[in-house]
């Protein structure tokens, strides 16, 4: 039996690097597994400053899983913090997790760097509670951006931890990773991932930014020195900007680059907005419509927190009995 869990944070809007990373391979799997719950990852939000618009943000991150093709008769999806049963298994989990290895995850280190004293104790225990939320659901695959592979591992690591102690329990998950896009680049920084917590809104492209918006930062993306319009290592800024194109417009890079050779940047960057606008265009149409009745949208929501209940609630009764926890 095959389960697809993953989830994304509500904090700001959601970008192509969400997109590209994580929910288009979502979208692919949810037709090969038996079955696929995508999460709003709500609880992991609060971990740094707390945001006046995460009500809001919750149900724009599950508009967006709809718009962007999560399919309801196939995968089911809920808000974290409706289901008790992943803060309960987080605090079990920590009691195996250990302080060197936390502190060893890359995520924790560089946005606690140089206010490690003052950080939340959240922010540092981040990758258990994500752990919890994988091993509830016995899941097998966790399709994720190459930014949170570090996570997934410590998932695994966990569960076998668990496993060899009490003889089993939990299924061991697997990271699904795409190579291609494993990690969207900022337009305005190759050298850093594509972020919401970006100082700059000119590192993203937003699901619900506007052409106007699109064409101006396309149009003002770092680009590398030269001007071929090509995929390699000394030419990070070009690699990134085509993978964007070949993700949005699934034309493989190779017909790409034959397309654009002998082209300028200009030109290149003017057809990759056009592309980009083309291919958000219907999505961001289907996000207002969805957006629109948010009682419809609290409703699926409940309705999938229930439905996933009997899955979290069985895992946990059988690690608690294991442990010797209750009575
Ligand atoms: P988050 O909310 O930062 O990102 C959501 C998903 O988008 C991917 N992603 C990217 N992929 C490629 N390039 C990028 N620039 C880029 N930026 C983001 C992320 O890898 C992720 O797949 N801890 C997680 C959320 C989480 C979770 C889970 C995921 C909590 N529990 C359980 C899977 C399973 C996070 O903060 O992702």
């Amino acid at each position: 039996m095959k389960r697809v869990f993953s989830g994304i944070q509500p904090t700001g809007s959601l970008h192509l690097g969400n997109y590209l990373g994580a929910i288009k391979q979502w979208i692919e799997l949810q037709n090969k597994v038996d079955e696929s719950i995508f999460c709003v990852v709500d609880l992991h939000a609060i971990t740094v400053d707390r945001d006046p618009m995460l009500a809001e943000n919750i149900l724009s991150v599950a508009a967006w899983y709809l718009a962007c093709g999560v399919d309801l008769s196939k995968s089911k999806i809920f808000i974290q913090s409706t289901r008790p049963e992943h803060a309960e298994l987080a605090w079990i989990l920590n009691c195996f997790a250990t302080v060197g290895e936390l502190g060893r995850m890359t995520q924790y280190k560089e946005k606690s760097e140089g206010k490690r004293d003052s950080v939340s104790a959240g922010l540092f225990d981040y990758p258990v509670l994500m752990a919890a939320d994988i091993l509830l659901y016995q899941t097998t695959d966790v399709p994720v951006g190459e930014d949170q592979k570090q996570h997934v591992e410590l998932a695994r690591d966990l569960a076998i931890r668990f496993n060899n102690k009490y003889q089993g329990v939990f299924t061991v998950p697997e990271p699904i990773i795409r190579e291609d896009v494993e990690r969207v680049r900022a337009l305005d920084n190759p050298s850093k991932k594509m972020a919401k917590s970006a100082g700059s809104e000119y590192n993203y492209i937003a699901l619900d930014d506007t052409p106007d918006v699109i064409r101006k930062k396309i149009s003002r993306a770092v680009t590398d020195s030269g001007s071929e319009i090509v995929i390699r290592e000394d030419k990070p800024a070009m690699t990134n900007l085509l993978n964007i194109f070949s993700g949005v417009s699934g034309r493989d890079i190779r017909s790409l680059e034959a397309d654009f050779k002998g082209r300028g940047y200009g030109e290149f960057k003017k057809a990759l907005a056009e592309e980009i606008i083309l291919f958000l265009e219907p999505k961001q149409k289907k996000y207002r419509e969805i957006i629109a009745d948010k009682a419809k949208l609290r409703t699926i929501l409940r309705d999938g927190s229930e439905a996933v209940a009997p899955i979290a609630q069985k895992t946990l009764d059988e690690v608690k009995k294991k442990i010797g926890l209750g009575i």
